[in-house]
C-alpha cells in the first residue's frame, strides 16, 4: 500500500480526468466501490422498470370509440404521417440521425439501411421454428406499416406475394421506388386512407407488424388488430408487436384531440388485457409471445406470435 499523500487536484482537472474514458476505465478496474455504485444503480433501474410494469393500470387507458371518433383519430396519425414521409421518410421508420436526409445521401448509406431489415425478418423466422410453424408455396403475407420498405423487400424472399399497407404516400413512394431498384417483383403497396379500408383487404396467411401500431392511439391499434386479425385465413400467421403499457402511461381521447402533434408522430400503448382479448375475439390463439425494444427502453413493449383456429 503507497502511504503517500494524494495530489491536489483543481475542480478543473478532476473534471477532465472524469471525462477521460481510459481513466475511467482503470479507475472501475481498481475500484470496487465503484464497481458496487454502478452495479447497485443498473439493478435499480432494472427493478424499477420492470416494477412499473407490474404497476400499470390499464384501466387509466381509454379503448371504445363511436366511429366519428375514430375517424378523426385517424386523421391526425395520418396527417403526421403525411408530414413525416413528405420530409424525411428513413429517419420516421428508424429515428436515429444515421439515417437523417442528409445522411442517408451518403454513398452505400441507403443499401445499409435496407440490409437493418434483415434483422426483423431473422426474429420471425426463429420465433416461427421454434413453434414449428411453416409456410406453403402460395403464402400471401400482408405487412401492416410497411413504411420505405425496409422490412418488405425481406419478406419477399419468403413469400409468393407481399401486400405492404401504409397510411403515409411519402413513405409509399419510396417504397416503391426501392422495389423497383431491387427488382423485387412480388412486392405491392396500398395506402390506407381510411379506417374503413382496414375491414375490407381480402385473403392472406400471414401478418407481419413492427413499430407501426405502438404509433396509433388505442382505439385505432384495437380497431386495426381486430379487423386485421378476423380476416387473417383459417390456420394463418400473426406476427405482430405493440407496446402494452408502461411508466405513467394513460390515454384520454379529449384530452389527446386537444393537444395532439401535427409534424411528429406519437408512442402510444394497447393494455396487454386488450391485446389477449382481441386474439380471443378474433378465433386465433397465442402461440409464443416475447418482450422486446422495439418501443424504446422505458415501454414495455411485445412481440406476438398468434394462429388462427
Ligand atoms: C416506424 S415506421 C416502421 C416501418 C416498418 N414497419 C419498418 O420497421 O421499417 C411506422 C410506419 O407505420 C405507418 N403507420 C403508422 N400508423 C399506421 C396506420 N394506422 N395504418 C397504416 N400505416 C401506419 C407509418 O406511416 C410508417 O411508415
Amino acid at each position: 500500500m503507497n502511504d503517500s499523500p494524494l495530489p491536489t487536484l483543481s475542480s478543473d482537472q478532476v473534471l477532465a480526468l472524469a471525462q477521460n474514458p481510459e481513466f475511467c476505465a482503470q479507475l472501475l478496474a481498481l475500484s470496487p466501490v465503484l464497481t458496487a455504485q454502478i452495479k447497485k444503480q443498473t439493478s435499480d433501474l432494472v427493478n424499477s422498470h420492470l416494477q412499473s410494469g407490474a404497476d400499470f393500470d390499464g384501466r387509466q387507458v381509454e379503448v371504445d370509440v363511436d366511429e366519428a371518433t375514430l375517424n378523426t383519430l385517424f386523421s391526425v396519425i395520418a396527417e403526421q404521417w403525411r408530414h413525416l414521409g413528405a420530409t424525411k421518410p428513413h429517419f420516421s421508420v428508424l429515428s436515429i440521425d444515421e439515417w437523417s436526409p442528409a445522411n442517408i445521401a451518403a454513398p452505400g448509406k441507403l443499401a445499409e439501411f435496407y440490409n437493418t431489415g434483415v434483422t426483423e425478418v431473422n426474429e420471425f423466422i426463429k420465433l416461427c421454428q421454434r413453434n414449428s410453424v411453416g409456410f406453403g408455396p402460395d403464402t400471401h403475407c400482408l405487412e401492416l406499416g410497411c413504411g420505405v420498405g425496409r422490412v418488405t423487400v425481406h419478406l419477399a424472399k419468403l413469400f409468393k406475394k407481399v401486400t405492404g399497407l401504409d397510411i403515409s404516400a411519402g413513405n409509399l413512394a419510396e417504397a416503391k421506388r426501392t422495389f423497383l431498384a431491387l427488382n423485387v417483383g412480388n412486392a405491392m403497396t396500398r395506402q390506407i386512407e381510411s379506417p374503413d379500408e382496414f375491414t375490407k383487404l381480402g385473403a392472406f396467411e400471414v401478418l407481419f407488424s413492427r413499430m407501426v401500431l405502438q404509433h396509433n392511439p388505442p382505439p385505432i391499434q384495437a380497431f386495426i388488430l381486430n379487423h386485421l386479425l378476423r380476416q387473417l385465413a383459417p390456420g394463418g400467421i400473426g406476427f405482430f408487436q405493440t407496446i402494452t403499457g408502461g411508466g405513467n402511461y394513460r390515454y384520454n381521447i379529449r384530452s389527446h384531440l386537444a393537444q395532439h402533434r401535427v409534424t411528429d408522430f406519437e408512442l402510444h400503448a394497447l393494455p396487454m388485457n386488450k391485446v389477449l382479448a382481441i386474439i380471443r375475439a378474433t378465433g386465433c390463439h397465442l402461440l409464443d409471445v416475447y418482450r422486446d425494444l422495439a418501443g424504446g427502453y422505458n415501454v414495455e413493449s411485445y412481440t406476438f406470435l398468434v394462429r388462427k383456429t
